[in-house]
């Protein structure tokens, strides 16, 4: 069992506390208890030489697909940095949460990351949504936190301890008004926008900021909520406007069944959507009326570099698959994290935060790391394509 395992202590602990959550699990209430004592066991094993690490992350529930790859990311990093012996002499460890994909369940997990466990930083989220939420609580409690793939702006807004590794919807935003002008040479764009999702509103915000200042006009701007499974009257309405593109600003789940059901009601314009489109299940779920769309993402493992070609490889050697946007970007959130410790000296939260603000140059997988004043990196974008059920390369985008 994990816990009992006092082998080189943290590697082997959190690896397969983190491997547990992978079997699909009957129920998430049981795995959460199970979860929990095991990593409570594991805490009370061992000795207070390591750096403890919170982590939170939708391994369960609506939104596990990329919660699970960002969480092999990260995990790889820890494994690979206690390896060389960990940083400052003391070894890494990972204490995980699950939030369940829930509403609420990010802020409940955090309080227990900073009261129980005492965590000094803490890596997470990949959505926007649960980064907002659980922000303002570890601001609050004044420990650093590296978000590895929320873009919405307001997410680092929170405060000067929160940190992101991707860039922000505002540079996203642009780059997908630019490529719909000069790429898809559109002028008329309908914008569906999820309204309880503030990712969504972000994205459609500052898309249509720059898609205007182009002169562009938008035809329609239907709106819907998390959840919503029938999209006809806003796709009929966004028909009836003659639309010659729909530009889907939400996650995955949503924008796979708006593409399904723009095609069945014969509307053939192009749709593309942001990063929140990169993930699997919208391929499963669009199937065939996903092809020919495009979107905006981090990163693509088709990308030639050596970095991107080492990782891959690294990735694949642990976990049998090839990495994801989300994998990489989790991976490069602990690395960053781990690299400003180094420089911090000394594993306390304040010192870690000032050194995580001067972060300049970092050598991450999905490009160059150097924080802006405001907590955010600038990085390039990558544009890609589905095309025989598959995401493709198209090209990269430098701000
Ligand atoms: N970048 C998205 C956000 O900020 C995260 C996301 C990734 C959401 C993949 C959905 C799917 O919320």
């Amino acid at each position: 069992m994990a816990g009992t395992n006092t082998g080189p202590t943290a590697v082997g602990n959190s690896a397969t506390i983190g491997s547990q959550l992978f079997s699909p699990p009957p129920m998430s209430r049981p795995l959460t208890l199970l979860c929990s004592l095991t990593l409570l066991s594991a805490v009370a094993l061992r000795a207070d030489d390591t750096i403890k690490i919170g982590e939170y992350a939708s391994l369960t529930g609506k939104e596990a697909a990329y919660g699970e790859t960002s969480h092999k990311g990260i995990a790889l990093a820890f494994e690979e940095l206690n390896a060389k012996g960990g940083v400052l002499g003391q070894k890494l460890e990972l204490i995980t949460e699950d939030n369940q994909s829930k509403q609420g369940e990010s802020s409940t997990v955090v309080k227990k990351l900073l009261s129980r466990d005492k965590v000094v930083a803490i890596l997470g989220e990949v959505a926007s949504i649960r980064s907002l939420e659980a922000a303002p609580v570890i601001q609050n409690a004044k420990v650093p936190m590296v978000s590895s793939a929320s873009v919405n702006s307001k997410v680092t807004e929170v405060g000067d301890y929160i940190f992101r590794v991707c860039f922000v919807d505002a540079f996203e935003g642009n780059v997908l008004a630019v490529f719909a002008k000069d790429h898809l040479k559109v002028r008329k764009v309908a914008i569906l926008t999820s309204v309880s999702n503030a990712y969504s509103v972000g994205m459609t915000r500052v898309f249509k900021e720059r898609f205007l200042a182009d002169g562009g006009t938008v035809a329609a701007e239907p709106k819907y909520s998390e959840g919503d499974k029938d999209f006809r009257a806003q796709l009929t309405a966004v028909k009836a406007a003659g639309a010659d593109a729909i530009f889907a600003s939400g996650y995955y789940t949503e924008a796979a069944l708006i593409c399904k059901q723009a095609r069945q009601l014969g509307l053939n314009v192009p749709i593309f959507g942001g990063d929140g489109w990169d993930a699997p299940p919208l391929l499963e779920i669009g199937g065939a009326a996903m092809e020919g769309t495009f979107l905006c993402a981090h990163y693509s493992p088709d990308n030639p570099s050596a970095e991107v070609q080492n990782f891959n490889q690294r990735y694949q050697a642990r976990w049998g698959s090839m990495p994801d946007a989300w994998a990489a970007l989790g991976y490069d959130s602990a690395l960053v994290l781990a690299d400003a410790i180094k420089r911090a000296g000394v594993a306390d939260p304040k010192k870690i935060r000032d050194a995580l603000a001067v972060t300049k140059g970092f050598p991450a997988v999905t490009g160059q790391i150097t924080m802006d004043a405001h907590r955010n990196p600038t990085k390039s974008a990558v544009i890609l394509t589905i095309k025989d059920g598959q995401y493709k390369f198209v090209q990269t985008v430098a701000p």
